[in-house]
């Protein structure tokens, strides 16, 4: 039997994976951005293969915390964290309508046949000992992506915590290689809050997918970049390499 040829790619398709933090998305639940980033998600569906991978924000947070107080262990905590991203995807799939896939894909394999130019797929956590920022590193792999977006609730990486730190620095642009030795210092519970997680700083370095960190507050900000490519924020790139506009 003669193996399957590798399907070529769709011309002028170009595949994005956006990681959109239950932060920015979900700031509270009363308070959210789900309408907004349901059209700008629609609008760049009918230009490129889009793939969201939604965290859990300040909801999982909570129910962590609850957990925690109850002495659950750190992996138990993990999985009720997964539980949130995929409720959070769940309602941006609602949002969506038809210019979604009907699902949450919980496979990185069931996300891939799923993507098609037109059709956002959305999908949230997978696998304890990690973030949301993991998962849409992996993805961006498994499906050749061109461009990995990770849209936060600070404009960027830097030097230290912005929110805790005055005198942080953002950095204009970073290889993987410094990405990855700025979070190796960093300690990882479940619910834990740094910019991008360890799994995905070392995905981002082995596939060498660019990736664009961002203040994903306003869904316009997101729209703006990938249209214009003006942003404020950080490009982390092997080489001299500028992945916006799209
Ligand atoms: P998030 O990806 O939301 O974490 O996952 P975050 O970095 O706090 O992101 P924001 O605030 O949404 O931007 C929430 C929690 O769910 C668990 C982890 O405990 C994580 O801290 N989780 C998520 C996993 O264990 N595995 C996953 O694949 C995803």
């Amino acid at each position: 039997m003669t193996p399957a040829a590798k399907a070529p790619k769709e011309t002028g398709v170009t595949t994005i994976v956006l990681s959109l933090g239950g932060s920015v998305l979900i700031p509270s639940l009363e308070s959210n951005e789900l309408a907004g980033y349901a059209a700008v998600l629609a609008g760049l569906a009918e230009r490129h293969r889009c793939f969201v991978v939604v965290g859990g924000g300040g909801e999982a947070r909570r129910f962590i915390g609850v957990g925690r107080d109850l002495g659950i262990d750190e992996a138990t905590l993990d999985e009720i964290g997964i539980l949130v991203t995929r409720l959070n995807a769940r309602l941006l799939v609602a949002a969506l309508g038809d210019a979604a896939y009907p699902g949450v894909p919980e496979t990185y394999a069931a996300a891939k046949a799923c993507g098609v130019a037109g059709r956002v797929v959305v999908m949230g956590g997978v696998a304890p000992g990690q973030t949301t920022d993991a998962v849409a590193a992996v993805l961006a792999e498994e499906v050749g992506a061109d461009l990995l977006i990770n849209a936060t609730s600070v404009p960027g990486v830097f030097t230290a915590d912005p929110k805790k730190d005055p005198a942080a620095v953002r950095h204009g642009t970073m290889t993987p290689g410094e990405l990855l030795a700025l979070v190796a210092g960093e300690r990882m519970g479940a619910g834990s809050n740094t910019v991008i997680d360890l799994v995905a700083a070392k995905i981002v370095e082995r596939s060498g997918i660019p990736m664009v960190v961002l203040d994903g507050r306003r869904p316009e900000t997101v729209r703006d970049a990938i249209l214009t490519g003006v942003f404020e924020g950080t490009v982390i790139a092997k080489a001299a390499c500028r992945p916006l506009p799209l």
